[in-house]
């Protein structure tokens, strides 16, 4: 039987709060410019419920954009949250920033698409605190070529990361959370759904992890697991500003890719996310939540 871990104090909750209206102000000014409607309205909670308290998380990706937000999220609702990347710096700020704002966070560096790495790593997650609530599957790389060009090595690359990550960490991680009556969130991605021009690569193994974790939410489902995937859409990240394109693309093709209201910052995906990993979504397993501004609808 598992112990449940034990809770934040009150100053902590305290810090927390004064901590994420601070980071949901500053994602209001970065965003207000580019869609003329704050998040703030659109997305912000400035004072998380405390749906996760005594549960553990492990979030990948944790060091940037959507894995960060999400990490943040889930250590405000009261959950540990165990972090991994693959760079240590970016994570260690991540932790920093969830210990600063009260919560518990520890950093866990790993590739993915490693399988000693990812083995060892959730072993670490469970050694720290006894127990997996949570995992939220959020690691991966973004390409764009065309698709006669691609070379079988940068195919196999995004497949490494997205899909066998993905893989990787379920697999270790669901004997823990079917202990704890658990659940996944995965990133799938708007591309699961849809062709996404010159992101070939990409589509393939976002296809395949909304595919997969279907067939976990059907398998584990009646021993009291939950496997869910969201599919985010013009979600402001580093992800979506550095990619590169190739040449000779016709820019306005990558419009059905973009949000009717405009990008959005990743808050709007960790939202979603706390409320998966939570009771409030007993009853939702083997489902895709877009999380996109209506782009598919
Ligand atoms: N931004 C969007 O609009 C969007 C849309 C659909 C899906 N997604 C998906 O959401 C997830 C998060 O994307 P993001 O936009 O926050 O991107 P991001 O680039 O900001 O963050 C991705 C993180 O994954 C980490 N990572 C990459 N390779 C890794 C590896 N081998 N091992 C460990 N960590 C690794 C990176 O270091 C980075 O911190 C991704 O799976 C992405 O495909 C994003």
């Amino acid at each position: 039987m598992h112990r449940p871990v034990r809770a934040n104090d009150r100053l902590g909750r305290a810090l927390l709060a004064i901590r994420v209206s601070g980071l949901y102000a500053a994602a209001g000014f970065l965003y207000h410019g580019c869609s003329g409607v704050s998040p703030e309205t659109a997305c912000a909670q400035e004072q998380p419920m405390k749906r996760l308290e005594g549960k553990v998380a492990l979030v990948t990706g944790a060091g940037s954009g959507i894995g960060r937000a999400v990490a943040l999220r889930l250590a405000a609702e009261g959950a540990h949250v165990f972090c991994v990347d693959l760079h240590a710096e970016s994570l260690e700020q991540t932790c920093e920033a969830a210990r600063q704002a009260g919560g518990v966070a520890l950093a866990g560096r790993c590739d993915v698409s490693s399988e000693d790495e990812v083995r060892a790593t959730v072993a670490a997650a469970v050694a720290a605190w006894g127990r997996l609530d949570h995992l939220s599957n959020m690691a991966g790389i973004l390409r764009f070529d065309h698709f006669h060009d691609i070379a079988l090595d940068d195919f196999k690359r995004v497949i490494d990361v997205n899909l066998y990550g993905t893989f990787l960490f379920c697999r270790e991680s669901i004997p823990h959370l079917l202990k704890t009556g658990g659940n996944i969130v995965n990133a799938a991605s708007t591309s699961s759904h849809a062709g996404l021009p010159w992101g070939g690569v990409y589509s393939a193994s976002k296809g395949a992890v909304l595919a997969m974790t279907r067939s976990i939410a059907v398998e584990y489902g009646r021993l009291g697991l939950r496997a869910n995937t969201v599919s985010p859409g013009d979600i402001a990240t580093p992800m979506s500003k550095s990619v590169k394109m190739p040449q000779g693309v016709d820019f306005s093709w990558m419009d059905r890719c973009k949000a009717l209201h405009g990008p959005r910052p990743p808050e709007v995906v960790a939202g979603v996310i706390a409320m998966l990993a939570s009771d409030d979504a007993a009853h939702i397993n083997g489902e895709d939540i877009r999380i996109d501004g209506g782009t598919l609808s």
